[in-house]
């Protein structure tokens, strides 16, 4: 299925363990990221009695699975490739309360000084033809290594509780289906991210009233 079933078991392994040894940096740099969130939440809840995170996630990709987007993409294994073509090896999901918490966390998050934006793709602006809504960032922060610095990417996926709700189900069915859903099924997964953006907007109209 990946390279690694043209190597020998040793050599394998060994392939593996360098890898492993390789892919440290992006828990480092999850890690570095959580702590950064987690500050966000605590201070700006303080603050302003209001907590804009409800929960966050995050993810390193397997071995196995880097090197199978690799050999996807047409590119060939090694820490370069990987480095230069998987965006996603590092990943955060953000869920904050209200669209408004999503632009604003993102937005303390990119000014901070040892945070690099590399780019943002913005679906709750544009949503994906299947209804698809969320704040996508990659960013790239430093991580301190004992005789070096390494600059680490992170793909951070930012949206809406019930923005959330409607991804993690849409998988779910399309997984299931396998890409042979019945013909109204777009159609009706579509409507319903409509309905997800329309109890977001109550929910925020609600939540400004209370403020005011
Ligand atoms: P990959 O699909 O990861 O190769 O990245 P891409 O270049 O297409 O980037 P994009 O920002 O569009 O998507 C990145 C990630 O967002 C995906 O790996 C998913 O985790 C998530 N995502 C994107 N589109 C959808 C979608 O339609 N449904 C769900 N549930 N998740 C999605
Ligand atoms: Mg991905």
């Amino acid at each position: 299925m990946t390279v690694l079933d043209d190597l020998d078991q040793p050599h394998a392994a060994a392939v593996l363990r360098d890898l492993r040894r390789e892919l440290m940096v992006y828990k480092f740099a999850v890690d570095e990221l959580m702590t950064k969130l987690r500050i966000l939440s605590e201070e700006f809840d303080f603050a302003h009695q209001h907590d804009p995170i409800e929960h966050i996630t995050s993810r390193v990709k397997q071995p196995e699975a880097i090197l199978r987007k690799l050999q996807r993409k047409g590119h060939a294994p090694g820490i370069e490739a990987i480095r230069e073509h998987i965006e996603d090896v590092a990943g955060i999901r953000v869920v904050c309360p209200f669209v408004p918490d999503v632009y604003m966390v993102a937005r303390m998050l990119g000014q901070q000084d040892d945070v690099e934006i590399v780019r943002t793709k913005d679906y709750i602006a544009e949503p994906k033809p299947n209804g698809y809504r969320s704040l996508h960032l990659i960013v790239r922060i430093p991580v301190f290594l004992s005789d070096r610095v390494e600059k680490v990417k992170v793909e951070i996926q930012m949206r809406t509780i019930a923005m959330d709700f409607w991804a993690a189900v849409e998988h779910e069915l399309f997984y299931k289906y396998d890409g042979e859903a019945p013909d109204d099924f777009a159609e009706e997964l579509r409507a319903a991210a409509v309905t997800a953006a329309d109890l977001d907007s109550r929910m925020t109209a609600l939540h400004q009233r209370i403020r005011r």
